[in-house]
C-alpha cells in the first residue's frame, strides 16, 4: 500500500482555475480559505483548509483569499496570503508568503492578506456578479458588501457592476462532482489506508473492549501511515448505541453478544474515505443478528449493482430499499406502506437515511442530487457511499421486538467508471462469514 500522502503537480490547480475563469465570463470569484479556529485561547489546534480554497490553490496555509476575474486582461487570478513574519514563523511554522505564492502557486498577483481591503474594490470593478459565500468569512464579507455597495452607488452613473452575488458552489460543486485522475488516486489512498485501520480494529475486538480502545486501534494506523487524521469523527458503537446514527462519545464497554458498529475513515491529502463495518464483538454472530446483517450486506451489493453511467442516483437507493424491505417481510417485520419501497413510512423507522452520499475533498461531498427535477444520473469520475442500515431502538415493538438494540450499517466507496462502477472498499470483507473469518485472524 502506498503510504504517501498524494502530492498533486501545481498543474492541476491552474487548470482548475482556468475552467472556473472561463466559467465566470464577466463575473468574479472571491474564495476565502478556512480561517484558523482554536479551541483553547492560544493553543494551536490543526488546520484543515476549506475544501473550495484548497481545489483550486492546493494551498493549505490558514486565512489567505483568492480573487478570480473571468472578464478581466491582467490580474485573473490574484491571491492574499500571510505576509512573512520572524514572531508568527517562530512560533506558528514557515508562512510562503506573497512573494513567494506567485511562483510556487501559480497565480498572477500575490499579495500580503493586510492589502486586501485596499484591493478587492478595484478588482471586483467591472464584474458583473461576484461569486461568493455570504457569511463564509466575516472580515471578507464586510469587505464584499462594501464592494457591492461601492459598485451600486456607482454603477447608476457607469452601468457597471457588481450587482449581485452567487455561491460558489454554482461553479466549483459540479467541478468537483467529477473526481480527475489525480484525485481518485487520492481517494484510492484514503480507502487502502481505512481498509488497514479496520483490520487493526477488528484485530483488538473482545468481550470488555472500550469502544475508545478500538478508536485508538484504527485512528493509530492513520496516523502511522502518511499523518492522516480521520474525515469525520470515529463512529464506535456497541449494542444499541449503533443505532445512534452519529454516535461519537465512544466511551462504553463492548459486551459479549454484541455487535459493534464502526463507521470510521481516513483522510488523507485532503480526500476523505467513508467506511463502515460492523463486527460481532466475540467473533460470532447469533442467528438473529446474522439474518439481519445478511439483508444489509444484500442491499449493499444490490445498490451496487443497480448503480452504473447513466442510472439516476436514486435508483441506487431505491434497489437497497427494495431490499431491505423484503428482508424485514422475511423476519416478520412489516415494513411496507404500499408504495415504492423508498417511499415507505414504515421502512424508515429502521433505515432513516438515505443509501449514499458523494464523497470527495470532504466526506459528504459537494453537488446536487437532482437535476432539472429529476434525480441526477450517475456518471463517470463520480464517487459515492453505499451504506445501507437497519436499525431496531431499544422500544422497537411486535416483531420487531426480538431485535431490539441491533443496529447495523455497512459501507462501501464507489466510482464510477466509463463501463460500469468499482468498489473501492472491496477488499475489506462485508459477507458474515469473512467478517468473523477477519476476527479469526486476530
Ligand atoms: N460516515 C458518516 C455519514 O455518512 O453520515
Ligand atoms: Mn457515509
Amino acid at each position: 500500500m502506498s503510504t504517501n500522502a498524494f502530492e498533486p503537480a501545481a498543474n492541476i490547480f491552474r487548470e482548475r482555475r482556468a475552467l472556473v475563469l472561463d466559467e465566470l465570463g464577466d463575473a468574479a470569484m472571491v474564495l476565502p480559505a478556512a480561517a484558523d479556529a482554536c479551541r483553547r485561547g492560544a493553543d494551536p489546534c490543526p488546520y484543515r483548509p476549506d475544501s473550495e480554497f484548497f481545489y483550486l490553490t492546493g494551498f493549505a496555509e490558514p486565512g489567505s483569499v483568492l480573487v478570480l476575474r473571468g472578464f478581466a486582461g491582467s490580474k485573473r487570478s490574484a491571491l492574499f496570503v500571510r505576509p512573512r513574519d520572524a514572531t508568527a514563523e517562530l512560533w506558528g511554522g514557515k508562512r510562503l508568503g506573497p512573494e513567494a505564492a506567485c511562483e510556487r502557486l501559480g497565480a498572477d498577483a500575490c499579495h500580503p492578506l493586510g492589502e486586501l481591503g485596499r484591493e478587492l474594490g478595484a478588482l471586483l470593478r467591472g464584474a458583473s456578479h461576484v461569486f461568493f459565500r455570504l457569511g463564509s468569512d466575516p472580515w471578507v464579507d464586510r469587505l464584499v458588501r462594501g464592494a457591492l455597495a461601492q459598485a451600486r452607488a456607482r454603477g447608476a452613473r457607469k452601468g457597471v457592476g457588481p450587482r449581485g452575488v452567487i455561491d460558489p458552489g454554482a461553479i466549483l460543486d459540479e467541478m468537483r462532482l467529477r473526481k480527475d485522475a489525480g484525485e481518485v488516486e487520492s481517494l484510492r489512498s484514503a480507502a487502502a489506508l481505512t481498509i488497514a485501520g479496520h483490520r487493526a480494529l477488528a484485530a483488538e475486538l473482545r468481550p470488555g473492549v472500550g469502544e475508545w480502545e478500538l478508536q485508538a486501534a484504527l485512528e493509530a494506523v492513520f496516523r502511522r501511515h502518511g499523518g492522516a487524521t480521520p474525515a469525520y469523527p470515529s463512529i464506535v458503537a456497541s449494542g444499541a448505541n449503533a443505532c445512534v446514527l452519529h454516535y461519537a462519545e465512544n466511551r462504553r464497554w463492548a459486551r459479549a453478544g454484541e455487535l459493534v458498529l464502526v463507521d470510521a475513515a481516513a483522510e488523507l491529502g485532503h480526500y476523505c474515505a467513508d467506511v463502515t463495518r460492523t463486527y460481532p464483538v466475540d467473533g460470532r454472530f447469533t442467528p438473529d443478528q446474522r439474518a439481519v446483517y445478511e439483508i444489509v450486506d444484500e442491499a449493499r451489493a444490490a445498490a451496487i449493482a443497480a448503480a452504473a453511467p447513466g442510472v439516476p442516483v436514486s435508483s441506487v437507493h431505491g434497489a437497497a430499499c427494495a431490499v431491505l424491505t423484503k428482508g424485514l417481510a422475511s423476519l416478520g417485520v412489516p415494513a411496507t406502506s404500499g408504495g415504492k419501497p423508498e417511499e415507505s413510512e414504515a421502512l424508515r423507522r429502521f433505515f432513516p437515511h438515505q443509501t449514499s452520499h458523494w464523497l470527495g475533498l470532504d466526506a459528504h461531498d459537494v453537488g446536487d442530487y437532482g437535476v432539472d427535477g429529476a434525480s441526477r444520473p450517475l456518471e463517470e469520475g463520480m464517487v459515492f457511499t453505499v451504506e445501507p442500515g437497519l436499525y431496531f431502538h431499544g422500544d422497537a415493538v411486535g416483531s420487531a421486538a426480538r431485535f431490539a438494540g441491533i443496529g447495523i450499517r455497512i459501507e462501501d466507496d464507489v466510482l464510477v467508471t466509463a463501463s460500469g462502477v468499482e468498489n473501492l472498499t472491496a477488499e475489506l470483507p462485508t459477507e458474515a462469514s469473512a467478517v468473523e473469518a477477519l476476527m479469526g485472524a486476530r
